[in-house]
């Protein structure tokens, strides 16, 4: 399994959070509770599943692809190391990963 640990909106309180290799970030918040919406279902087509990734952690993430790029762009409270965490998939080498839950999202469904 891999550790995933949710920083909530308040900064203070860390939700410590398990996976499977494979898995989205979207997936292990979803499985534990965490209020992340995922309205598309993974379809890079809303941004209600954006994370913000610890800088230490985002160095070792795959590059995202042009379309998860298009629809960061559109995200409400962009961060440099932002991520839609419908498509950042757990690897072993990411145990341990800290990544912050935003206060607010946009839904580009709506
Ligand atoms: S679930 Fe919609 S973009 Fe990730």
């Amino acid at each position: 399994m891999v550790k995933v640990f949710f920083i909530q909106p308040d900064g203070k309180t860390i939700i410590e959070a398990k996976g499977a290799v494979g898995d989205s970030l979207l997936d292990v918040a979803q499985a534990h509770d965490i209020d992340l919406e995922g309205a598309c279902e993974s379809s890079m087509a809303c941004s209600t599943c954006h994370l913000v990734i610890d800088a230490k952690d985002f160095k070792k993430l795959p590059q995202a692809c042009e379309e998860e790029e298009d629809m960061l762009d559109l995200t409400f409270g962009l961060r440099p190391t932002s991520r839609l965490g419908c498509q950042v998939i757990l690897t072993k080498e990411l145990d341990g990963i800290r990544v912050h839950v935003p206060a607010e999202t946009r839904n580009m469904l709506l």
